[in-house]
């Protein structure tokens, strides 16, 4: 499946870009859920892929993401692998229609094979630190990739309080992206800590109990954006 213009992470978008993670929305109603904040704003949907593993969760799986690219055709899939083997999850989140992989430095020692992977699977790559991990070490990476992931939780479940010492790290990570390369941020970002985070240099806002949490979906988006 070729990416259309709205579905490729590095297209001509409105910046800041807000991601909601269906990790919390209700599953029971997804697909509702994920029509209602892609109509209220959002500018793609964000899978967390938990293997209960890397991260001591179990989530979604291909199959999901499957039946998301059925409802909605046009959204841009991100997919958030934290999994002991990304590169064995590659393959079949193509084959599902996602459009963006972004997987941990922490799971890999051989990141250029994982980055390879996929673009040759025809998707756009991104390298994630959780928040202990120096922003050096994704370093050797940054000219490969086009996504940049700063954890500012520990990875593995929703609702959790933003650690503000990432904050730095991801500065100086921007300082070495250029303008066409996302930086991301992940976890306990809402309203009062967007703002930081876009200071921070951040186009690329993940947010699941913040925007999940309410029942107007747009408000929350356009705050989050900085709008
Ligand atoms: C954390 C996941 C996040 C998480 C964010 O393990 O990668 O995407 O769902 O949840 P909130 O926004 O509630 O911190
Ligand atoms: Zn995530």
């Amino acid at each position: 499946m070729s990416m259309t213009a709205a579905r490729s992470i590095t297209g001509v978008l409105t910046k800041p870009l807000v991601g909601p993670s269906i990790l919390s929305a209700d599953f029971a109603s997804l697909g509702d859920e994920c029509q209602a904040v892609v109509d209220a704003g959002a500018d793609l949907l964000h899978l967390d892929v938990m293997d209960g593993h890397f991260v001591p969760n179990l989530t979604m799986g291909p199959a999901l993401c499957s039946s998301l690219r059925q409802r909605l055709p046009e959204t841009l899939l991100d997919v958030h692998l934290m999994v002991t083997n990304p590169l064995g999850c590659v393959e079949p989140f193509a084959a599902a229609g996602a459009d963006h992989i972004t997987f941990h430095i922490e799971a890999e020692d051989d990141p250029e094979t994982v980055i390879n992977a996929i673009h040759s699977a025809g998707m756009t790559a991104g390298i994630a630190i959780n928040p202990p991990t120096e922003w050096t070490a994704i370093e050797p990476y940054l000219g490969s990739v086009e996504l940049a992931l700063v954890m500012s939780v520990n990875p593995g479940f929703s609702g959790q309080s933003f650690i503000q010492e990432v904050l730095m790290k991801t500065a100086a990570l921007r300082e070495r992206l250029s303008d066409d390369q996302r930086l991301q941020m992940d976890g306990g970002v809402n309203l009062e800590t967007a703002d930081a985070c876009r200071e921070a240099g951040c186009d690329l806002l993940v947010a699941a109990s913040a925007i999940f949490g309410t029942t107007d979906y747009g408000p929350v988006i356009s705050s989050l954006r900085g709008s």
